[in-house]
Protein backbone atom coordinates (compact mmCIF):
# COMPACT_ATOMS: atom_id res chain seq x y z
CA UNK A 1 0.00 0.00 0.00
CA UNK A 2 1.15 3.47 -0.51
CA UNK A 3 1.59 5.26 2.75
CA UNK A 4 2.18 8.60 3.55
CA UNK A 5 3.77 9.44 7.52
CA UNK A 6 3.61 12.82 8.74
CA UNK A 7 6.44 13.57 11.16
CA UNK A 8 9.21 12.25 11.88
CA UNK A 9 9.67 11.66 15.29
CA UNK A 10 9.10 8.10 17.41
CA UNK A 11 5.76 7.30 16.77
CA UNK A 12 6.16 8.40 13.04
CA UNK A 13 9.15 7.46 11.88
CA UNK A 14 9.18 4.36 13.71
CA UNK A 15 6.00 3.30 12.57
CA UNK A 16 7.00 4.30 8.40
CA UNK A 17 9.77 2.23 8.73
CA UNK A 18 8.54 -0.65 10.07
CA UNK A 19 5.50 -0.59 7.37
CA UNK A 20 8.32 0.05 4.77
CA UNK A 21 9.86 -3.11 6.45
CA UNK A 22 6.07 -4.92 5.65
CA UNK A 23 6.68 -4.44 2.08
CA UNK A 24 4.51 -1.06 1.87
CA UNK A 25 5.58 2.07 -0.13
CA UNK A 26 5.91 4.66 2.17
CA UNK A 27 7.08 8.51 2.30
CA UNK A 28 7.92 9.99 5.63
CA UNK A 29 7.28 13.83 5.69
CA UNK A 30 8.72 16.75 7.99
CA UNK A 31 9.00 20.22 7.75
CA UNK A 32 12.31 19.89 9.63
CA UNK A 33 14.57 20.36 6.45
CA UNK A 34 17.91 19.29 8.34
CA UNK A 35 16.05 16.29 9.95
CA UNK A 36 14.85 14.84 6.96
CA UNK A 37 18.11 15.55 5.22
CA UNK A 38 19.66 13.30 7.73
CA UNK A 39 17.01 10.37 7.89
CA UNK A 40 18.19 10.30 3.99
CA UNK A 41 21.95 9.68 5.13
CA UNK A 42 20.84 7.26 8.07
CA UNK A 43 20.97 9.75 10.41
CA UNK A 44 18.20 9.01 13.47
CA UNK A 45 17.10 11.85 15.56
CA UNK A 46 16.72 9.93 18.65
CA UNK A 47 18.40 6.88 19.91
CA UNK A 48 16.46 3.89 19.41
CA UNK A 49 18.25 0.65 19.45
CA UNK A 50 17.95 -0.98 16.04
CA UNK A 51 15.80 1.59 14.01
CA UNK A 52 18.75 3.01 11.73
CA UNK A 53 19.76 -0.67 10.70
CA UNK A 54 15.93 -0.62 9.48
CA UNK A 55 15.95 2.37 8.52
CA UNK A 56 18.95 2.16 5.74
CA UNK A 57 17.67 -1.08 4.88
CA UNK A 58 14.38 -0.06 3.85
CA UNK A 59 15.77 3.42 2.00
CA UNK A 60 18.11 1.63 0.15
CA UNK A 61 15.36 -1.08 -1.01
CA UNK A 62 13.41 2.54 -1.94
CA UNK A 63 10.26 1.35 0.00
CA UNK A 64 11.28 4.09 2.37
CA UNK A 65 11.49 7.95 1.08
CA UNK A 66 11.97 11.23 3.28
CA UNK A 67 10.31 14.57 2.00
CA UNK A 68 9.23 17.88 3.24
CA UNK A 69 6.87 18.61 0.74
CA UNK A 70 3.69 17.56 2.46
CA UNK A 71 1.33 18.15 -0.50
CA UNK A 72 2.89 16.37 -3.14
CA UNK A 73 3.45 12.97 -1.01
CA UNK A 74 -0.26 13.11 -0.12
CA UNK A 75 -1.45 13.17 -3.40
CA UNK A 76 0.94 10.05 -4.13
CA UNK A 77 -0.75 7.92 -1.10
CA UNK A 78 -4.14 6.15 0.16
CA UNK A 79 -3.11 6.31 3.47
CA UNK A 80 -1.77 10.10 5.68
CA UNK A 81 -1.04 8.97 9.01
CA UNK A 82 -0.55 12.01 11.31
CA UNK A 83 2.11 11.65 13.50
CA UNK A 84 3.04 15.12 14.91
CA UNK A 85 3.60 15.74 18.55
CA UNK A 86 0.73 16.92 21.06
CA UNK A 87 2.45 18.47 24.04
CA UNK A 88 0.89 19.63 26.92
CA UNK A 89 -0.03 23.52 26.33
CA UNK A 90 1.65 26.02 28.74
CA UNK A 91 0.10 26.87 31.81
CA UNK A 92 -2.47 24.00 31.66
CA UNK A 93 -2.76 20.03 31.53
CA UNK A 94 -4.36 20.73 28.07
CA UNK A 95 -3.21 18.71 25.07
CA UNK A 96 -1.87 20.99 22.62
CA UNK A 97 -2.97 19.65 19.31
CA UNK A 98 -2.14 23.00 16.89
CA UNK A 99 0.17 21.04 14.82
CA UNK A 100 -2.51 18.66 14.12
CA UNK A 101 -5.15 20.83 13.03
CA UNK A 102 -2.70 22.94 11.30
CA UNK A 103 -1.96 20.34 9.01
CA UNK A 104 -5.32 19.12 8.15
CA UNK A 105 -6.09 22.54 7.01
CA UNK A 106 -2.75 22.26 4.74
CA UNK A 107 -3.83 18.80 3.36
CA UNK A 108 -7.02 19.37 1.93
CA UNK A 109 -6.20 21.01 -1.12
CA UNK A 110 -4.29 17.72 -1.48
CA UNK A 111 -7.43 15.32 -1.26
CA UNK A 112 -7.39 14.34 -4.88
CA UNK A 113 -8.72 10.80 -4.37
CA UNK A 114 -10.39 8.91 -1.23
CA UNK A 115 -7.76 8.91 1.40
CA UNK A 116 -8.04 7.43 4.85
CA UNK A 117 -6.81 10.50 7.12
CA UNK A 118 -5.62 8.66 10.49
CA UNK A 119 -4.59 10.52 13.54
CA UNK A 120 -1.52 8.31 15.44
CA UNK A 121 -0.71 11.39 17.59
CA UNK A 122 -2.36 11.09 20.86
CA UNK A 123 -5.43 12.98 20.15
CA UNK A 124 -8.26 13.81 23.09
CA UNK A 125 -11.55 12.78 22.66
CA UNK A 126 -13.76 14.22 19.83
CA UNK A 127 -10.75 15.38 17.66
CA UNK A 128 -11.62 13.18 14.92
CA UNK A 129 -14.79 14.42 14.95
CA UNK A 130 -13.64 18.16 14.54
CA UNK A 131 -10.92 17.24 11.87
CA UNK A 132 -13.85 15.62 10.14
CA UNK A 133 -15.62 18.99 10.16
CA UNK A 134 -12.99 21.05 8.71
CA UNK A 135 -12.25 18.66 5.78
CA UNK A 136 -15.83 18.68 4.89
CA UNK A 137 -15.92 22.33 4.41
CA UNK A 138 -13.27 22.24 1.23
CA UNK A 139 -13.22 17.96 0.78
CA UNK A 140 -16.98 16.03 -0.77
CA UNK A 141 -16.94 13.50 2.22
CA UNK A 142 -16.76 10.27 -0.04
CA UNK A 143 -13.56 11.43 -0.69
CA UNK A 144 -12.33 10.74 2.58
CA UNK A 145 -12.51 9.18 5.94
CA UNK A 146 -11.17 9.84 9.38
CA UNK A 147 -9.98 6.97 11.72
CA UNK A 148 -7.98 7.10 14.87
CA UNK A 149 -5.36 4.34 15.21
CA UNK A 150 -3.53 4.77 18.42
CA UNK A 151 -0.15 3.96 18.87
CA UNK A 152 1.28 1.58 21.85
CA UNK A 153 4.61 1.30 21.52
CA UNK A 154 7.44 2.32 24.20
CA UNK A 155 10.50 3.99 23.67
CA UNK A 156 13.74 1.93 23.84
CA UNK A 157 11.35 -1.40 22.65
CA UNK A 158 9.31 0.54 19.59
CA UNK A 159 10.72 -1.61 16.79
CA UNK A 160 9.73 -4.69 19.20
CA UNK A 161 6.43 -3.03 20.53
CA UNK A 162 5.40 -2.07 17.02
CA UNK A 163 5.99 -5.44 15.17
CA UNK A 164 4.15 -7.68 17.82
CA UNK A 165 1.95 -5.25 19.39
CA UNK A 166 -0.78 -6.75 21.89
CA UNK A 167 -3.62 -5.11 19.89
CA UNK A 168 -4.04 -2.59 17.11
CA UNK A 169 -6.88 -0.67 17.75
CA UNK A 170 -8.98 0.81 14.92
CA UNK A 171 -11.54 3.34 15.17
CA UNK A 172 -13.96 4.01 12.26
CA UNK A 173 -17.51 3.08 11.60
CA UNK A 174 -16.87 3.19 7.81
CA UNK A 175 -16.35 -0.36 6.61
CA UNK A 176 -14.16 0.10 3.24
CA UNK A 177 -11.48 2.16 5.51
CA UNK A 178 -11.92 -0.82 7.85
CA UNK A 179 -11.44 -3.63 5.66
CA UNK A 180 -8.00 -1.31 4.05
CA UNK A 181 -6.40 -1.13 7.58
CA UNK A 182 -7.08 -4.38 8.66
CA UNK A 183 -5.17 -5.38 5.02
CA UNK A 184 -2.20 -3.03 6.23
CA UNK A 185 -1.95 -4.75 9.61
CA UNK A 186 -2.54 -8.04 8.37
CA UNK A 187 1.14 -9.75 8.38
CA UNK A 188 1.06 -8.44 12.28
CA UNK A 189 -2.66 -9.73 12.82
CA UNK A 190 -1.27 -13.16 11.21
CA UNK A 191 1.63 -12.73 14.27
CA UNK A 192 -1.16 -12.85 16.77
CA UNK A 193 -1.80 -9.25 17.44
CA UNK A 194 -5.68 -8.39 18.77
CA UNK A 195 -7.72 -6.60 15.51
CA UNK A 196 -9.82 -4.09 17.67
CA UNK A 197 -12.45 -2.02 15.39
CA UNK A 198 -13.84 0.71 17.65
CA UNK A 199 -15.86 3.39 17.14
CA UNK A 200 -13.23 6.77 16.40
CA UNK A 201 -14.02 8.03 19.62
CA UNK A 202 -13.42 5.16 21.49
CA UNK A 203 -10.11 4.43 20.15
CA UNK A 204 -9.25 7.89 20.72
CA UNK A 205 -10.39 7.49 24.85
CA UNK A 206 -8.10 3.98 24.69
CA UNK A 207 -5.37 5.29 24.27
CA UNK A 208 -5.57 8.11 26.78
CA UNK A 209 -7.02 5.13 29.00
CA UNK A 210 -4.62 2.92 28.85
CA UNK A 211 -1.69 5.47 29.41
CA UNK A 212 -3.09 6.62 32.77
CA UNK A 213 -4.24 2.64 34.17
CA UNK A 214 -0.27 2.37 33.46
CA UNK A 215 0.84 5.31 34.91
CA UNK A 216 -1.95 4.44 38.24
CA UNK A 217 -0.08 1.06 38.38
CA UNK A 218 3.10 2.98 38.73
CA UNK A 219 1.94 5.41 41.30
CA UNK A 220 0.27 2.52 43.08
CA UNK A 221 3.41 0.40 43.75
CA UNK A 222 5.89 3.32 44.29
CA UNK A 223 3.09 4.05 47.49
CA UNK A 224 3.37 0.68 48.55
CA UNK A 225 7.05 1.03 48.32
CA UNK A 226 6.76 3.67 50.93
CA UNK A 227 5.09 1.22 53.13
CA UNK A 228 7.12 -1.79 52.67
CA UNK A 229 9.86 0.38 53.90
CA UNK A 230 8.61 1.33 57.61
CA UNK A 231 7.44 -2.15 58.00
CA UNK A 232 10.75 -4.02 56.67
CA UNK A 233 8.98 -5.64 53.68
CA UNK A 234 10.43 -6.43 50.16
CA UNK A 235 8.22 -4.91 47.85
CA UNK A 236 9.81 -7.62 45.51
CA UNK A 237 7.61 -10.25 46.89
CA UNK A 238 4.37 -8.05 46.86
CA UNK A 239 4.83 -7.01 43.14
CA UNK A 240 5.10 -10.60 42.56
CA UNK A 241 2.69 -11.96 45.11
CA UNK A 242 0.01 -9.89 43.70
CA UNK A 243 1.61 -9.77 40.30
CA UNK A 244 0.45 -13.18 39.57
CA UNK A 245 -2.87 -12.98 40.13
CA UNK A 246 -3.39 -12.94 36.25
CA UNK A 247 -6.56 -10.01 37.06
CA UNK A 248 -3.76 -7.63 38.27
CA UNK A 249 -0.30 -8.97 36.21
CA UNK A 250 2.84 -8.39 36.75
CA UNK A 251 4.19 -5.78 34.67
CA UNK A 252 4.06 -2.11 35.61
CA UNK A 253 4.30 -2.74 39.03
CA UNK A 254 8.42 -1.67 39.42
CA UNK A 255 9.02 0.69 41.41
CA UNK A 256 11.18 3.72 41.17
CA UNK A 257 11.67 7.36 41.35
CA UNK A 258 7.82 8.15 39.35
CA UNK A 259 6.91 7.60 35.75
CA UNK A 260 9.01 10.48 33.45
CA UNK A 261 8.60 10.76 29.33
CA UNK A 262 6.69 12.43 26.84
CA UNK A 263 3.60 10.32 27.55
CA UNK A 264 2.19 9.60 31.02
CA UNK A 265 3.01 13.03 33.11
CA UNK A 266 1.13 14.27 29.39
CA UNK A 267 -1.28 11.92 28.70
CA UNK A 268 -2.76 11.64 32.42
CA UNK A 269 -3.05 15.33 32.72
CA UNK A 270 -4.52 15.83 28.82
CA UNK A 271 -7.08 13.25 30.18
CA UNK A 272 -8.19 15.25 33.54
CA UNK A 273 -8.18 18.46 31.22
CA UNK A 274 -10.48 16.80 28.91
CA UNK A 275 -12.75 14.81 31.66
CA UNK A 276 -13.38 18.63 33.37
CA UNK A 277 -14.73 20.12 29.92
CA UNK A 278 -17.11 17.31 30.30
CA UNK A 279 -17.69 17.71 34.50
CA UNK A 280 -16.26 14.16 35.32
CA UNK A 281 -13.93 14.34 38.71
CA UNK A 282 -11.73 11.53 37.50
CA UNK A 283 -10.26 11.74 41.21
CA UNK A 284 -7.95 8.70 41.11
CA UNK A 285 -5.99 9.95 38.07
CA UNK A 286 -5.92 13.02 40.20
CA UNK A 287 -4.32 11.47 42.69
CA UNK A 288 -2.05 9.68 40.60
CA UNK A 289 -1.10 12.93 39.04
CA UNK A 290 -0.44 14.16 42.17
CA UNK A 291 1.48 11.17 43.52
CA UNK A 292 3.62 11.33 41.14
CA UNK A 293 4.87 15.00 41.29
CA UNK A 294 5.21 14.63 45.15
CA UNK A 295 7.61 11.67 45.03
CA UNK A 296 11.24 13.60 43.65
CA UNK A 297 10.21 15.50 47.18
CA UNK A 298 10.31 12.32 48.71
CA UNK A 299 13.27 10.31 46.74
CA UNK A 300 15.21 13.56 47.97
CA UNK A 301 14.46 12.98 51.43
CA UNK A 302 15.98 9.84 51.56
CA UNK A 303 19.05 10.99 49.57
CA UNK A 304 19.04 13.82 52.51
CA UNK A 305 19.39 11.29 55.26
CA UNK A 306 21.43 8.97 53.00
CA UNK A 307 24.06 11.34 53.77
CA UNK A 308 23.31 12.62 57.22
CA UNK A 309 21.94 16.15 56.08
CA UNK A 310 25.32 17.08 55.20
CA UNK A 311 24.62 17.68 51.21
CA UNK A 312 27.33 20.56 50.69
CA UNK A 313 30.02 19.72 48.89
CA UNK A 314 29.15 15.92 48.72
CA UNK A 315 30.10 14.27 45.26
CA UNK A 316 26.69 12.47 43.75
CA UNK A 317 27.20 10.38 40.98
CA UNK A 318 24.19 9.68 38.61
CA UNK A 319 24.56 6.44 36.96
CA UNK A 320 21.78 7.66 33.99
CA UNK A 321 19.80 10.64 33.59
CA UNK A 322 16.99 10.15 30.51
CA UNK A 323 13.78 9.09 31.54
CA UNK A 324 14.50 5.58 31.32
CA UNK A 325 16.61 2.90 30.16
CA UNK A 326 17.20 2.60 26.29
CA UNK A 327 16.49 6.10 25.33
CA UNK A 328 18.72 9.17 24.87
CA UNK A 329 15.15 11.05 25.80
CA UNK A 330 14.96 13.57 29.00
CA UNK A 331 11.89 14.80 29.13
CA UNK A 332 10.23 14.79 32.22
CA UNK A 333 12.93 12.57 33.44
CA UNK A 334 12.59 12.70 37.51
CA UNK A 335 16.37 13.60 37.55
CA UNK A 336 15.33 16.83 36.10
CA UNK A 337 13.64 17.34 39.27
CA UNK A 338 16.35 15.93 41.73
CA UNK A 339 20.13 17.64 39.83
CA UNK A 340 18.98 20.72 40.53
CA UNK A 341 17.33 20.39 43.91
CA UNK A 342 20.20 18.82 44.81
CA UNK A 343 22.94 21.37 43.18
CA UNK A 344 20.78 24.03 45.63
CA UNK A 345 21.81 22.15 48.60
CA UNK A 346 25.22 22.35 47.20
CA UNK A 347 25.71 19.26 45.71
CA UNK A 348 28.69 18.65 43.29
CA UNK A 349 27.16 16.38 40.23
CA UNK A 350 28.74 14.35 37.74
CA UNK A 351 26.83 12.12 35.49
CA UNK A 352 27.21 9.19 33.43
CA UNK A 353 24.66 8.13 30.69
CA UNK A 354 25.16 5.18 27.93
CA UNK A 355 23.74 8.19 25.54
CA UNK A 356 26.24 10.69 26.49
CA UNK A 357 26.45 14.58 27.47
CA UNK A 358 23.03 16.47 28.17
CA UNK A 359 22.45 19.65 27.49
CA UNK A 360 19.91 20.15 29.76
CA UNK A 361 22.36 20.48 32.12
CA UNK A 362 24.59 23.31 30.32
CA UNK A 363 23.74 25.91 32.54
CA UNK A 364 25.07 24.26 35.87
CA UNK A 365 28.04 24.83 37.21
CA UNK A 366 28.54 21.95 39.47
CA UNK A 367 26.80 19.11 37.00
CA UNK A 368 29.40 17.81 34.78
CA UNK A 369 29.40 14.59 32.67
CA UNK A 370 31.98 11.80 32.62
CA UNK A 371 32.32 9.97 29.73
CA UNK A 372 33.92 7.10 31.65
CA UNK A 373 31.78 5.18 34.17
CA UNK A 374 34.94 4.04 36.89
CA UNK A 375 35.99 7.26 37.36
CA UNK A 376 32.50 9.23 37.85
CA UNK A 377 31.81 6.22 40.34
CA UNK A 378 34.75 6.70 42.10
CA UNK A 379 34.90 9.83 43.12
CA UNK A 380 31.43 9.72 44.83
CA UNK A 381 30.07 10.19 48.27
CA UNK A 382 26.82 8.72 46.65
CA UNK A 383 26.30 6.81 43.86
CA UNK A 384 22.69 7.37 42.64
CA UNK A 385 21.19 4.76 40.14
CA UNK A 386 18.62 6.84 38.21
CA UNK A 387 18.01 4.12 35.17
CA UNK A 388 17.54 0.55 34.40
CA UNK A 389 20.84 -0.03 31.51
CA UNK A 390 21.81 -3.27 30.87
CA UNK A 391 25.77 -1.96 31.30
CA UNK A 392 24.89 -0.82 35.16
CA UNK A 393 23.57 -4.03 35.79
CA UNK A 394 26.58 -5.76 34.98
CA UNK A 395 29.23 -3.50 37.11
CA UNK A 396 31.38 -4.68 38.76
CA UNK A 397 31.91 -2.52 42.32
CA UNK A 398 34.56 -4.61 43.85
CA UNK A 399 37.16 -2.97 42.10
CA UNK A 400 36.71 0.00 43.55
CA UNK A 401 38.28 -2.30 47.42
CA UNK A 402 39.79 1.26 48.79
CA UNK A 403 36.37 2.70 49.27
CA UNK A 404 33.09 1.81 51.24
CA UNK A 405 30.44 2.85 48.38
CA UNK A 406 27.28 4.38 49.30
CA UNK A 407 24.71 3.41 46.50
CA UNK A 408 20.91 4.16 46.18
CA UNK A 409 19.58 2.01 43.56
CA UNK A 410 16.28 3.69 42.46
CA UNK A 411 15.08 1.28 40.31
CA UNK A 412 16.32 -1.95 42.25
CA UNK A 413 18.23 -3.71 39.84
CA UNK A 414 20.84 -5.11 42.33
CA UNK A 415 19.98 -7.83 44.68
CA UNK A 416 20.19 -6.28 47.95
CA UNK A 417 21.92 -9.28 49.87
CA UNK A 418 24.54 -9.39 47.41
CA UNK A 419 25.16 -6.00 47.76
CA UNK A 420 24.84 -5.78 51.66
CA UNK A 421 27.10 -8.84 51.98
CA UNK A 422 29.88 -7.27 49.38
CA UNK A 423 29.95 -4.70 52.27
CA UNK A 424 28.64 -1.82 50.46
CA UNK A 425 26.46 0.56 52.13
CA UNK A 426 22.98 0.11 50.48
CA UNK A 427 19.91 1.96 49.69
CA UNK A 428 16.86 0.83 47.61
CA UNK A 429 13.66 1.41 46.82
CA UNK A 430 10.48 -0.42 49.00
CA UNK A 431 13.08 -2.82 50.35
C1 LIG B 1 4.45 4.69 27.34
C2 LIG B 1 3.56 3.45 27.18
O1 LIG B 1 4.13 2.34 27.88
C3 LIG B 1 3.37 3.08 25.71
O2 LIG B 1 2.46 2.00 25.58
C4 LIG B 1 2.83 4.30 24.96
O3 LIG B 1 2.69 4.03 23.57
C5 LIG B 1 3.77 5.48 25.16
O4 LIG B 1 3.91 5.76 26.57
C6 LIG B 1 3.15 6.66 24.44
O5 LIG B 1 2.06 7.07 24.82
O6 LIG B 1 3.70 7.07 23.40
P1 LIG B 1 7.10 5.13 27.27
O7 LIG B 1 6.75 6.50 27.80
O8 LIG B 1 8.03 5.01 26.12
O9 LIG B 1 5.75 4.34 26.85
O10 LIG B 1 7.78 4.33 28.45
P2 LIG B 1 7.36 3.23 29.56
O11 LIG B 1 8.23 2.07 29.39
O12 LIG B 1 5.91 3.01 29.58
O13 LIG B 1 7.80 3.99 30.90
C7 LIG B 1 7.19 5.20 31.32
C8 LIG B 1 7.69 5.59 32.70
O14 LIG B 1 7.25 4.68 33.69
C9 LIG B 1 9.23 5.56 32.81
O15 LIG B 1 9.65 6.65 33.59
C10 LIG B 1 9.52 4.25 33.51
O16 LIG B 1 10.73 4.23 34.19
C11 LIG B 1 8.33 4.19 34.45
N1 LIG B 1 8.01 2.81 34.91
C12 LIG B 1 7.58 1.87 34.05
C13 LIG B 1 8.10 2.51 36.28
O17 LIG B 1 8.50 3.37 37.11
N2 LIG B 1 7.78 1.26 36.69
C14 LIG B 1 7.35 0.31 35.85
O18 LIG B 1 7.05 -0.82 36.32
C15 LIG B 1 7.25 0.61 34.50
Amino acid sequence: MKLCIIGCGYVGLVSATCFADLGNQVICVDNDYDKIENLKLGIIPFYEPGLRELVTKNYDANRLKFSTELNNSIKKTDIVFICVGTPTKKNSFEADISQVMKLIKKMSSSINKFKIIVTKSTVPIITGDRIEKILSKKVNKKNFSVVSNPEFLREGEAIRDFIYPDRIVVGTNHNRTNKILKKLYGPLISKGANYLQTSRRAAELIKYVSNAFLATKIAFINEISNLCEMTDVKIDDISLGIGLDKRIGQRFLRPGPGYGGSCFPKDTKALLSTAKKFDINLAIIKSVVKSNDDRPDLILKKIFKILNYKIHNKKICFLGVTFKANTDDMRDSICLKLIPALIKKGALIKYYDPTGYKKEFKNYKNVSFSKNINSALEYSDLIIVHTEWNEFKSLNFKQFKSKKLVIFDLKNIYSQNLMTNQNFKYYSVGR
